[in-house]
């Protein structure tokens, strides 16, 4: 099996030096893109590769850079979202950390694709280790000519600069993003217009995910159909999954995509601790819906996550054992979502606030009978459409889906009026 993203990241020890990226093949898809490729030739490799945004939703990354309108004049714009916060989410940490210049080589990559000339890096406030390496790495490469002017001879010229965040989850929305990157609020924007026509100071922007940047050098490098050869799925390429809860041994790991949630669960993580059983999961992070022991053999790959229910999201499960409190594991997740709403509209400024009150007020034994149907009225009120981005209907995935799985554990809130896990 072939882990092309991680394979240079060694446990506790520094990232690889320039030197040693280069000695292992780094920078070669910036020699071949720049010297024998055409942007456009570019943009169909990543299409046939069948590259799906890291991110979260997956939508296919060559088919984003082809609504890039090449013959416009003017500056265009490359942005990694590196603005890592979706709760249990943690693997792009890693590539930031283990080797930031096959981040920096993915970024040539798909700003020569799409021709932009200043790219940056938009990284998580907290990712300080991942900020000096990456500030390092930037200079190395400036230094060594793969950045700035007359790339490598070619006459490309790119710019990098790395953005560090203020620590919000909102950041991560590409529009809001790219306000924040603007020195503005981070308010998302009304899409359409989407970033690729008008971003970026209302230029034509890519915002691709840090591990959807980091595959681009080896699908260069090794062709698409390589990059579909190494999936167990439809769904192309490896996928950096991660677990975390109470499990044996919670981490991350880059495995064919396709890999199904047991294997993860008790092949890589080692199964539930000693005492515990396994009563959910969250498949990508804390936006999505629960899975539970009936979908224990889907493969996790975005298609047959959604056949289950759910979005495969980034792939980085929160698991529920039986030893916690469903009501009080959704209560954390919805303080987290009513403490980072922007507040730009209002379903989302009131309604998590709302939700967080009455879960809260279960939790505490003074749920009412009424709480459940406002509750599945908010999954609703809430959902996709209702609201300028994805953070509300985000919010209500994991609801909606516990109210389905667990209803009788709300219920047993409001009748016995306590929390059954608490003594
Ligand atoms: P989205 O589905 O609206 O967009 C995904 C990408 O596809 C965007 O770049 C968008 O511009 C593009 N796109 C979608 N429809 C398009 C169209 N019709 N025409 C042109 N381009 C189009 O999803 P969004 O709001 O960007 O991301 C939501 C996801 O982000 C959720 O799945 C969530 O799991 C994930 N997320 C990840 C975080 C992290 O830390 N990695 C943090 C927060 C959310």
């Amino acid at each position: 099996m072939e882990t092309p993203l991680t394979q240079h990241i060694v446990a506790d020890r520094q990232p690889l030096s320039l030197k040693e990226y280069e000695r292992v093949g780094g920078y070669e898809s910036v020699r071949k893109v720049l010297k024998q490729m055409t942007p456009s030739e570019v943009t169909e490799l990543v299409k046939a590769s069948n590259l799906k945004g890291r991110g979260g939703a997956g939508f296919g990354t060559g088919v984003k850079w082809s609504f890039v309108p090449m013959d416009v004049p003017g500056p265009k714009y490359l942005v990694a979202n590196a603005d890592e916060m979706e709760p249990g989410t943690f693997k792009d940490r890693l590539l930031l950390e283990g080797n930031p210049h096959q981040l920096i080589e993915g970024m040539i990559v798909a700003s020569y694709a799409i021709q932009a000339n200043i790219s940056y890096v938009f990284l998580r406030w907290a990712y300080k280790l991942a900020a000096h390496e990456i500030t390092k790495a930037i200079q190395e490469a400036y230094d060594a000519g793969y950045l700035g002017e007359n790339i490598l001879g070619t006459g490309y010229t790119l710019d990098m600069h790395l953005h560090t965040g203020v620590g919000r989850y909102m950041c991560g929305e590409e529009t809001a993003l790219l306000n924040a990157l603007e020195g503005k609020r981070a308010n998302p924007r009304a899409k359409p217009p989407f970033p690729q026509v008008s971003g970026l100071y209302g230029r034509p922007t890519i915002v691709n995910n840090v591990e959807t940047l980091c595959c681009l050098p080896h699908i260069v490098n090794k062709g698409a159909e390589w990059f579909k050869s190494i999936s167990n799925s439809e769904d192309a390429g490896t996928k950096i999954y991660g677990i975390s809860g109470r499990v044996k041994k919670p981490g991350v790991w880059e495995l064919p995509m396709g890999v199904t949630v047991r294997e993860l669960l008790e092949d890589y993580a080692g199964g539930m601790k000693d005492g515990l059983k396994f009563r959910g999961l969250l498949p990508g992070g804390a936006s999505t819906d629960f899975m539970v022991e009936e979908h224990l053999d889907v493969k996790m790959d975005y298609a047959s996550v959604a056949k289950a229910g759910s979005r495969m999201g980034t792939g980085t499960m929160i698991i529920l054992d039986d030893k916690t409190c469903p009501v009080g594991f959704v209560l954390n997740l919805q303080h987290f979502f009513a403490q980072e709403s922007c507040g730009f509209c209002t379903p989302c400024r009131e309604g998590l606030p709302w939700v967080e009150k009455i879960l809260l007020a279960m939790e505490r034994g003074e749920g009412k009978p009424e709480h459940l149907n406002i509750l599945d009225f908010h999954t609703q009120f809430l959902g996709p459409g209702n609201t300028f981005c994805a953070l509300a209907p985000g919010a209500m995935e994991p609801l909606q889906s516990a109210l389905k799985y667990f209803r009788a554990d709300f219920e047993r809130h409001i009748t016995e009026k306590r929390c059954p896990w608490k003594k």
